[in-house]
């Protein structure tokens, strides 16, 4: 089977997603497979690539690889691809759009307020004291928490606020939920075992990708209780979302005894480093064995 692998392109997560495909192309070798690398920066070249491949694996995360447009490309030339469906997609990039879901199925979240470009400092200000501090600010449609900032005191609004806007011109404020982080991958029908993040700092892009002071650990150290609970609201979300394949929904068990949902990752990462294979390892599979049951999924 030729797999076309799209990886890199134009979004702010771009590095990542170039590691996550090159891990993926050299499973797809492994298993038998030929991987062809396809980094979708002219459209041109991407669908002449596409001509010769049977089914795409999507190693893209963000913006245009993880937001619906890909995956509404690749229904119109009929290529069976990995993961979710246009509209899930675009729906799960779009932080706003995947609360106002959730919170309508009883999920729960902390105080949050989308404001745009378009207000007043001053409004953001009053949007964000309404709220209090410390806060998070997010941008709406990024992954990797890039852009994303703890806003301790009203003294750092504005320059969290300026920084999120670089990558949208809709952010989220929202209240800073004190607990601890995890995260669930879903393959298929499964919720695969839960990872917990160790940051000592804020758990941002630095600690994930750059000076990468995280740590994750599988098993986690959750009671089977709060992990079976976790499994569940993930495999919930995915499927209120209306997700398909696989995915990996981060969470946050606040202090207060809550479950959290940050937000749903369509394409998560599969870079060596990545929490989704350290997980399926858990239940037996390997890097090449996960992929191949990623693929399984692949439709249109
Ligand atoms: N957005 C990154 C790749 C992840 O959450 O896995
Ligand atoms: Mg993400």
């Amino acid at each position: 089977m030729r797999v076309g692998v799209l990886m890199g392109g134009e979004s702010s997560e771009r590095s990542v997603s170039l590691r996550s495909g090159h891990a993926v192309c050299e499973a797809i070798d492994e298993l038998g497979h030929e991987a062809i690398a396809i980094d979708p920066v002219s459209l041109h070249a991407t669908l002449e690539a596409l001509q010769s491949v049977d089914k795409v694996f999507i190693a893209l995360h963000g913006s245009l690889g993880e937001s619906g447009h890909i995956q509404g490309l690749l229904d119109w030339l009929k290529i069976p691809y990995t993961g979710s469906g246009l509209a899930t997609s675009a729906l799960c990039l779009n932080k706003r759009r995947t609360r106002q879901i959730l919170a309508q199925h009883g999920f729960h979240y902390a105080n949050w307020v989308v404001v745009d470009r378009q207000q007043s400092l001053q409004a953001i200000q009053s949007a964000a004291d309404a709220i209090g501090y410390p806060l998070v600010v997010k941008p709406s449609s990024q992954g990797c928490s890039i852009g994303v900032s703890k806003v301790e005191s009203p003294a750092q609004l504005e320059a969290a606020v300026m920084q999120a806007f670089e990558y949208d011109h809709d952010i989220l404020l929202e209240a800073f939920i004190s607990g601890r982080e995890y995260t669930c991958g879903i393959l298929g029908d499964t919720a695969l075992p839960v990872v917990q993040i160790r940051s000592e700092t804020f758990f941002d892009w630095t600690a994930k990708f750059g000076a990468q002071t995280a740590t994750y650990h599988c098993p986690s150290d959750l009671d089977s209780d709060t992990e079976r609970a976790i499994q569940q609201l993930s495999l919930s979300a995915f499927q209120a979302l209306g997700c398909r394949g696989w995915g990996r929904l981060d969470v946050i068990l606040g202090d207060d005894g809550q479950l959290y949902p940050i937000e749903m990752n369509t394409s998560p990462g599969m870079t060596q480093r990545s929490v989704y294979p350290m997980a399926s390892r858990e239940i037996g599979l390997d890097f090449p064995r996960t992929i191949e049951q990623i693929l399984a999924l692949a439709t249109f």
